[in-house]
């Protein structure tokens, strides 16, 4: 695997790759990262993941200061994985003049994660766009974990026409259901226990809360006495009817946002 912190001797190293799939990630490798690179591997040639704590998409200075960092651990799991090429960028060779303060995405920003995180996918889309220019991909590689994360990149590379393919990837649950994430490395065994009675609780009322949105309410009341003090939202959303073009299909899913102590986790199930 190489290593390369330097943007002119990336763009040089990968000028010749013909069919590069590219995995975004801030760290903290997980199966969940590993899947999507497992994936890229096999439809690629080859694959760059890249690591970079993007600062403007944070909403809380704490957020970004007590975000997990294990480069070395993520170094070896990447190498372990046959990851071709690791890009660590430097953060003025992303933002040689700071970050795109105008960029128009849909208006989906608006919705769930976007309510209580102002601007936030607005830097999603600028730093992958930012990579895109840099690498040049075939296809970008994303979590549904994030869908909508997923919708809006998927959408704005589709209206700039950015000739690079979006693809979604399953999300990957721990033995107890609980979504992968970075952020788990932040929870107490006692606290993941939780997240798993959560993502247990809303599985099993699935089909109620689909066929009547009042559910919503009971749900509620009983994922705080599972000892959450914060619900961001909980959102019965079918994702075929979030972005235009709309399928005929449907395909509901639970959209919810929670705090466990100051941790907050997002899911679709
Ligand atoms: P990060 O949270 O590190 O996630 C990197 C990628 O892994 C995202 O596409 C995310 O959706 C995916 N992912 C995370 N957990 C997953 C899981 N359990 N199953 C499947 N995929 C999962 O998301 C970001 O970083 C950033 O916003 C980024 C796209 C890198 C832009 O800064």
């Amino acid at each position: 695997m190489k290593i390369i912190n330097n943007k002119n001797k990336l763009i040089k190293l990968l000028h010749r790759e013909k069919k590069l799939g590219f995995v975004p990630t801030m760290g903290a490798i997980h199966l969940g990262h590993i899947s999507l690179i497992k994936k890229s591997l096999r439809e690629c040639n080859k694959t760059i993941v890249s690591i970079f704590i993007n600062k403007p998409q944070f909403n809380k200075k704490s957020d970004f200061r007590n975000y997990p960092r294990s480069l070395k651990r993520d170094i070896l799991t990447l190498k372990k994985n046959k990851v071709n090429y690791l890009y660590l960028p430097k953060v003025n060779e992303i933002y040689p003049k700071g970050s795109n303060k105008n960029i128009k995405i849909s208006s989906f920003k608006k919705k769930l994660c976007g309510k209580s995180r102002p601007g936030h996918f607005e830097s999603v889309v600028d730093v992958i766009d930012r990579f895109i220019k840099i690498i040049k991909p075939k296809k970008v590689y994303l979590g549904e974990k994030d869908m909508q994360q997923f919708k809006i990149v998927e959408e704005f590379m589709k209206r700039n026409r950015i000739n690079t393919k979006i693809v979604g990837c399953k999300t990957v649950r721990d033995k107890n259901g609980v979504a992968l994430s970075s952020r788990n490395f932040l929870l107490t065994k006692k606290q993941k226990s939780v997240a798993s009675k959560t993502y247990r609780l809303i599985i099993k009322n699935k089909r109620y809360l689909i066929n009547n949105t009042n559910y919503l309410n009971y749900i509620k009341k009983e994922i705080f006495e599972l000892g959450i003090k914060k619900i961001d939202y909980i959102e019965v959303v079918d994702i075929n009817k979030i972005i235009k073009p709309f399928k005929k299909e449907k395909k509901i899913k639970i959209f919810v946002a929670y705090y466990i102590g100051r941790i907050r986790l997002i899911d679709n199930i």
